[in-house]
C-alpha cells in the first residue's frame, strides 16, 4: 500500500475496547463494550479492536457479540502468535461483516531472550506459521510486533518481509513501552518503509505508548513518514500512561492538514460525546486541562483572552468547539420543557437513543426537573449514559432510609426486588461506619456475597449545592472487577445507585457464565 501522503488517508484502528481495557481501572462490562463499539462505528473509526478472545470467556463473548452488531467498521480481536489463540479469534470474528485477525510476537532482544525465551529465527518462524495459519481463516490478517522500536530495525523488517509474504495486509510497529522520540520514530518508520521487501502490498501501522507523553507525537510524527493506520484509544486510556489518544492524533492532522495533507475517516463532530461515553463506563474521568475534550480546552479565563475572543475567535482558537461536538449553550431545560425541547437537546449534544430509551430517560427528566430549577447539559447527558450502558437490573431497589448523627452511630435498611421475583421484596438493615457503609453491607447481605469495595468516588455533575451527585465504585469478587455510577439529587442515594449498578453488572455477568457453562 502506497504511504499515506500519496493516499491522502490514514486508518484509524481504535483500541479502546483491548489495549484501553485492559488499562487498571478501566474494565468494561459487556453492555458496555457494545455500547462503546456503536459509538466508535457512528465517530466513523475504520477498525474497532474488540478485544483480546483467548483472555477469558467474557472478552470471548464481548469480541463476538460486537462482531454481530458492527457493520460499518472492520472488527478484529488481539491473539498471541498461537493456535489456540487463533481458533479463540476466529471463534468471536466468524460472525463479523468485517473481520480481522491481529497476531503479535515480541522481536526485541529483551523480550526475545526473558519473556519468550526464543532466538530471533525461531521467532521468525513462528511469527510466519501463525500468520499463515490465521490465513485460513481470515483474509484480513494483522501482524505487530511488540516492543519494535526498540527491536534492531534489520530484524523488524525481515519479520515484516516475511509475514508480508504469508498473507498478513498490515504490520504494525508498535512503541510498546513508550520510549520513542517523534525524530527517531519517524526515521524508524522510513526506514522500515525503504528496508522491508513488499511493504507496499501491506498496510503499515503504528502503536504508540504515553510514558514520556510522547504517544501523540510520535503517531504524528509516524503519519508524516508515511504510515498508514494509526492505533488509539479514546481518552489515551491504555496500559500505564496509556496510549496515543484518538481525538488528539486526528485533530492534530486534520486542523495541520497544511503540515501533513492526510486526514481521517472521523467524523470530529462525535468526538465529544465518545469521550463522554468512555469516561462514564470505564469511571475514568478527563483531566480538565485535556486537549480537545477536557472541561477547559475552550474556555478562556484571561481577560485579555476573553476579549480577544469576543472580538474574533480565532485570536486564541485553532479549532471551534462546535467541530469536536461540544455543544453549543442553547436553551434551558426546565421543568416545563417539552418532549420535543428535550429532544432537540439530545441532538444538539451529539446523543443518540432509540424510543425505549428516550421515554425512560424524558420520565427521568421530569422528574429531575421538579427538584432541580435548571436541568445542565451534564446532568442530560448523565441520565442517558446511565439508560443506555447499564447492565440489566438483577436487582431493583424499591427502598432505602438511613440513620446517623454523631451520636448515633450510622445504619442503613435498604429494600430491593429481584427480577425474578416482581412482587416480593427483600429487605435487610446493618449497622457500618457511616451510612454508605451501612447500607452498601445491607445490600451485600440480600444478595447474599460480599464484594470488596475497590474504590468509591463522589462528585458533583455541575456546580453549585443543587448539583446532582454521581458517585462511581468499582467492587471486586473472586479476582474479577466491576464497575457501577449513580446519579441523584441526593448523595446518599447516588451511592446506593452505584454501588447497585456495580452489583447489577457483576449479577449479569456471573449469570452469563453459568449459562456458558449450563
Ligand atoms: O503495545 C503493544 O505492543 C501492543 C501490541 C499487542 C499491539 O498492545
Ligand atoms: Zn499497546
Amino acid at each position: 500500500m502506497s504511504d499515506s501522503r500519496q493516499t491522502g488517508t490514514v486508518r484509524v484502528f481504535d483500541t479502546t475496547l483491548r489495549d484501553g481495557e485492559q488499562a487498571p481501572g478501566c474494565s468494561m462490562n459487556p453492555q458496555e463494550k457494545i455500547e462503546v463499539a456503536r459509538q466508535l462505528e457512528t465517530l466513523g473509526v475504520d477498525i474497532i479492536e474488540a478485544g483480546f478472545p483467548a483472555s477469558s470467556p467474557g472478552d470471548l463473548a464481548s469480541v463476538k457479540a460486537i462482531a454481530g452488531i458492527v457493520r460499518k467498521c472492520t472488527v478484529a480481536g488481539l491473539c498471541r502468535s498461537l493456535e489456540d489463540d487463533i481458533d479463540a479469534g476466529w471463534e468471536a470474528l466468524a460472525g463479523a461483516v468485517s473481520p480481522r485477525i491481529h497476531i503479535f510476537l515480541a522481536t526485541s532482544p529483551i523480550h526475545m531472550e526473558f519473556k519468550l525465551k526464543m532466538t530471533p529465527e525461531q521467532v521468525l518462524e513462528q511469527a510466519v506459521s501463525s500468520v499463515r495459519y490465521a490465513k485460513k481463516f481470515c483474509a484480513d490478517v494483522e501482524f505487530s510486533a511488540e516492543d519494535a522500536f526498540r527491536s534492531d530495525p534489520g530484524f523488524v523488517c525481515r519479520v515484516f518481509g516475511a509475514v508480508i509474504k504469508a498473507g498478513a495486509l498490515t504490520v504494525n510497529f508498535p512503541d510498546t513501552v513508550g520510549y520513542a522520540m517523534p525524530d527517531e520514530f519517524a526515521a524508524r518508520i522510513r526506514y522500515v518503509r525503504e528496508h522491508t521487501p513488499r511493504i507496499e502490498k501491506a498496510c503499515l501501522s503504528v502503536h504508540c505508548h504515553n510514558d514520556l507523553g510522547l504517544a501523540t507525537a510520535n503517531t504524528i510524527a509516524a503519519i508524516s513518514a508515511g504510515a498508514n493506520q494509526v492505533e488509539c484509544t479514546v481518552n489515551g486510556i491504555g496500559e500505564r500512561a496509556g496510549n496515543a489518544s484518538l481525538e488528539e492524533v486526528v485533530m492534530g492532522i486534520r486542523v495541520r492538514k497544511d503540515c501533513f495533507g492526510v486526514d481521517t475517516r472521523i467524523d470530529s463532530t462525535k468526538i465529544y460525546g465518545t469521550s463522554r461515553l468512555v469516561s462514564q463506563v470505564t469511571g475514568v474521568k478527563v483531566q480538565p486541562n485535556k486537549a480537545i475534550v477536557g472541561d477547559n480546552a475552550f474556555l478562556h479565563e484571561a481577560g485579555i483572552h476573553q476579549h480577544g475572543v469576543l472580538v474574533r475567535r480565532e485570536t486564541y482558537e485553532i479549532m471551534t468547539s462546535e467541530s469536536v461536538g461540544i455543544p453549543r449553550t442553547g436553551m434551558i431545560l426546565g421543568k416545563h420543557s417539552g418532549r420535543h425541547a428535550f429532544e432537540d437537546r439530545l441532538e444538539d449534544l451529539g446523543l443518540q437513543v432509540d424510543r425505549d430509551t428516550l421515554e425512560l430517560v424524558f420520565a427521568q427528566f421530569k422528574d429531575l426537573a421538579d427538584k432541580k430549577k435548571v436541568v445542565s447539559d451534564r446532568d442530560i447527558e448523565a441520565l442517558v449514559m446511565g439508560a443506555s450502558a447499564a447492565a440489566p437490573e438483577t436487582w431493583k431497589l424499591d427502598h432505602w432510609a438511613v440513620n446517623t448523627g454523631s451520636a448515633l452511630g450510622a445504619s442503613g435498611t435498604i429494600r430491593l426486588r429481584h427480577k425474578d421475583e416482581r412482587l416480593k421484596t427483600r429487605v435487610s438493615t446493618m449497622k457500618g461506619d457511616g451510612p454508605i457503609d451501612a447500607s452498601f453491607k445491607a445490600i451485600n447481605r440480600i444478595i447474599g456475597k460480599d464484594p470488596k469495595l475497590e474504590l468509591y468516588e463522589l462528585g458533583a455533575i455541575t456546580g453549585g449545592s443543587a448539583s446532582q451527585g454521581e458517585t462511581m465504585v468499582k467492587i471486586a469478587w473472586k479476582g474479577r472487577h466491576w464497575n457501577g455510577r449513580g446519579v441523584s439529587t441526593d448523595v446518599l442515594e447516588s451511592s446506593i445507585k452505584a454501588y447497585l449498578s456495580a452489583v447489577n453488572a457483576m449479577e449479569w455477568e456471573l449469570s452469563l457464565g453459568a449459562e456458558k457453562r449450563g
